[in-house]
């Protein structure tokens, strides 16, 4: 098992399946799903069981687990020539955070070498993958607590935080940090509509750790950040473009243009396996539509007329030109740029 660096554990590999806190239910009821199939891991990342970037790239790791012991148990000579369907399923279980491409790709380069019983040989990188995002985000932490200067408050937005990551979390990873070093007083989090991942799991995960947080509807965020005392807003990213274009939760752009208005800096806290320098610029990243009910209704109940139409994308994408810093694992581009990504990439 992977030691938790914190209060919250998404995600853990116990007596050979994999358990994940179903952080649909958060904050009321804390349960564990256990999922023994590649399909069932699939179908979580698409339900939402799981969900942030860095999260369902850990996840679909051990789904590859899964599906070579069931694919090996089928066929132990030819296993591998039927695996690929099942990657497939759940590279596409959702769109839009490439660290769920990134993570089946690398568990198909240890695959590709593997003769005999997989399982061991797979579990072993899928676990290489967890740890690793762990010490990549207490590395982030670090690198962008150093960036706070002055104590004073912080804006975050949808849940960046060990629920969606393998543990300690990217942004808050760095409010973590911050609040360790003393920088950080307090922490405003959106509420995050329509999911609700700053209500249901920021705060919730911020209490865990007795961090002081105070949550604010998404169209208050204007409001607050004319007040003064907030001085970063930080974000993580589902996906970032060669140019440093950032797709995140939406409503995080409103949030980069606002912060730019009233002089906060804006912080984009995401790992290099969040970088994909196949897209150009944003435009190009593909944005997840969501249900309409996700709209509609509110927590079962119906919120708005039988019949109105929706249109619910779950992410957009901030321009680079609003991004101030963006903190990743390899250290810290300022003002990001496609020079500046492509030379982090190689290092
Ligand atoms: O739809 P979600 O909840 O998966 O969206 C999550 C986000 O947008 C996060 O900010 C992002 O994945 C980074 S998580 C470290």
């Amino acid at each position: 098992m992977i030691d938790a660096p914190d209060r919250v554990c998404a995600i853990v590999w116990r007596e050979n399946a994999l358990e994940l806190l179903d952080q649909r239910l958060l904050p009321g009821v804390v349960h564990y799903q256990r999922l023994t199939t590649a399909a069932d891991v699939a179908h979580a990342i698409r339900e939402m069981v799981v969900r942030g970037a860095p999260a369902i790239g850990i996840t679909a790791a051990y789904g590859v687990v899964l599906a070579a012991r069931a694919r090996y148990a089928e066929t132990p000579q030819s296993w591998q020539t039927r695996i690929g369907e099942d990657l497939a399923i759940l590279i596409q279980s959702r769109p839009t955070a490439v660290n769920l491409n990134w993570a089946v790709q690398r568990m198909a380069q240890v695959m590709a070498g593997l003769v005999g019983d997989p399982e061991q040989q797979l579990l072993a990188e899928a676990q290489a993958i967890h740890r690793e995002d762990i010490a990549a985000n207490r590395r982030m932490g670090q690198l962008g607590a150093a960036l706070l200067g002055e104590r004073g408050a912080v804006l975050t937005h949808c849940n960046a935080g060990s629920l969606a990551t393998g543990g300690y979390g990217t942004a808050l990873g760095v409010v973590r940090a911050g609040v360790a070093a003393g920088l950080i007083e307090r922490v405003y989090a959106d509420e995050t509509r329509p999911w609700l991942q700053g209500a249901r799991l920021t705060a919730w995960e911020l209490v865990q750790d007795g961090i002081p947080v105070t949550l604010l509807a998404d169209a208050a965020a204007a409001a607050l950040l004319r007040q003064g005392q907030v001085r970063w807003v930080i974000v993580g990213a589902d996906r970032i473009a060669a140019n440093g274009d950032v797709a995140n939760k939406i409503g995080t752009y409103p949030l980069a243009i606002i912060a730019r208005y009233h002089g906060v800096r804006f912080m984009v806290v995401a790992p290099t396996s969040t970088v994909d320098l196949q897209m150009t610029n944003g435009a190009a990243i593909p944005i997840e539509q969501r249900a309409a009910e996700e709209l509609l209704n509110l927590g079962g109940h119906p919120v708005a007329a039988t019949g109105t139409e929706v249109w619910n994308p779950s992410f957009d994408v901030t321009p680079a030109a609003l991004v101030d810093a963006l903190v990743t694992e390899r250290g810290v581009v300022l003002k990001p740029d496609a020079a500046q990504l492509a030379r982090l990439m190689l290092l």
